[in-house]
């Protein structure tokens, strides 16, 4: 399969170099500098579209998609999950107060955290219209925290451990198994439960995730069952609400394509919850699905240049201006990415070359081993599928300014973050 199907869907190779919504990918580098970010508006706009028609297609009652902030957040991309009519999932208060920046109403924001500060908790209690709780020891804290608070309160959720991780790359990307740190038993959330009720706290759903970037949805229809068990032990009335996380996968190489199909995905999802929920006789609830990767992944791509050319026994090293400081996947977990030149897009592929970034770690890699055209010190390179996980775990490591963000349309580039200046890097500490 080819690799531009990796890159976004206005992706066009003109006089044999990329462009995206008819910008020119070098004249981008040349202006704004490298690393840059761009993010395409239609990507963007195609798979919100895809998850909205798949559950208006598939599910009859009431639904919403809830965007997991975690793969990318900043305030642009806050605005367009609103143009969506999206929740945002906001893990602590930091992503709280950027929704908040970008005017997403409370009803919109709903906070997660494995082990949420009281200051996430007290930014949840006044910004959010839901909180999904993951332990007891949180659920005491809100209690304590609301009795000294006016309405209006969240609902409250709980979160489930379903005990059943989905197939992920990587045991790093898992969430749901048994030993997870994250939820709560299905014993822990029966005494939820009851806190709830003696204590008066909305408890309005149940929420599971089971993990990041799996394409078979089967591991998810027995956490359904047990997650539908524990909605009628605890007897919700009228509206409840009930999510099985996000998780769905996109390909990063082209071995992987195509693309896992979302609406297959919703629809697997949307009949195990209804013929659930008949079976005990359940009212069918609000359903929500929680998607980052597959909403963002494909819109963005990463630009780097190459500064030198290693040969290294059999290895021939790109060293990119960019690594794990904007994408630190592979040294996480080992991700797999693919990549072409931004010019000379159509030349042979001659060459196996790996990718490495600038930074004081062997492990500073993004790619191992890919066939590529021959690439010259000074080329700019683009990396595919760069739009989640990459710039909202970036860090300043050796000193790294995060990079520029661009945002995509025809007609227009628009700036959505700036690139981190030496004075950012200095801003916040102090000589002795
Ligand atoms: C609770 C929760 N919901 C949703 C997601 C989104 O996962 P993805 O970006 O793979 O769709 C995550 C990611 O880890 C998560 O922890």
């Amino acid at each position: 399969m080819d690799r531009l199907l990796l890159f976004p869907i206005s992706t066009r190779v003109e006089r044999d170099s990329l462009t995206i919504a008819g910008h020119d990918l070098a004249s981008l580098s040349a202006e704004h500098g490298t690393p840059l970010y761009i993010y395409d508006r239609a990507t963007l706009d195609a798979s919100a579209q895809s998850y909205t028609d798949a559950l208006t297609a598939h599910y009859p009652a009431s639904a919403h998609i809830t965007y997991a902030g975690k793969a990318f957040l900043c305030k642009a991309i806050a605005q367009w999950t609103q143009e969506h009519d999206f929740f945002i999932d906001c893990t602590g208060e930091g992503e709280i107060k950027i929704a908040v920046a970008a005017g997403v109403p409370r009803e919109y924001i709903l906070v997660h955290g494995v082990n949420k500060s009281i200051d996430d908790l007290k930014a949840a209690i006044e910004h959010a219209g839901t909180v999904v709780v993951d332990n007891i020891t949180e659920l005491e804290r809100i209690h304590l925290l609301i009795i000294n608070h006016q309405p209006p309160f969240p609902n409250f959720w709980l979160r489930l451990l379903p005990g059943i991780a989905v197939s992920t790359h990587h045991a790093h990307t898992q969430t749901g198994q048994h030993d997870s740190k994250f939820g709560m038993t299905r014993e822990e959330i029966l005494v939820a439960a009851i806190f709830c009720n003696e204590n008066n706290l909305p408890l309005t759903g149940i929420h599971f995730h089971q993990g990041s970037n799996f394409r078979d949805p089967e591991p998810l229809i027995p956490a359904i069952e047990l997650a539908l068990d524990l909605a009628k032990e605890i007897g919700f009335k009228g509206e409840w609400h009930f999510c099985p996380g996000g998780g769905w996968g996109i390909a990063y190489h082209e071995d992987e394509l195509p693309n896992p199909s979302i609406d297959s995905y919703v629809r697997g999802v949307a009949e195990a919850v209804i013929e659930g929920c008949r079976r005990r006789g359940l009212e069918l609830p609000h359903l929500h699905l929680e998607p980052g990767r597959s909403l963002v992944a494909r819109a963005g791509v990463a630009i780097y240049r190459v500064g030198a050319v290693k040969k290294r026994g059999d290895k021939t090293w790109l060293l990119a201006d960019g690594g794990m400081a904007d994408n630190p996947r592979f040294a996480l977990y080992g991700a797999r990415y693919s990549c072409l030149p931004v010019s000379g897009v159509g030349r042979e592929r001659s060459e196996r070359v790996s990718v490495a970034g600038p930074y004081c770690e062997s492990g500073d890699i993004i790619i191992e081993d890919l066939p590529m055209p021959k690439i010259q010190e000074g080329d700019l390179i683009a990396i595919p599928v760069a739009g989640a996980y990459h710039l909202s775990m970036s860090s300043n490591y050796n000193g790294a300014r995060r990079p520029a963000v661009l945002m995509l349309e025809a007609g227009k580039a628009k700036l959505i973050v700036r690139r981190e200046t030496t004075d950012d890097l200095l801003k916040r500490d102090t000589k002795i």
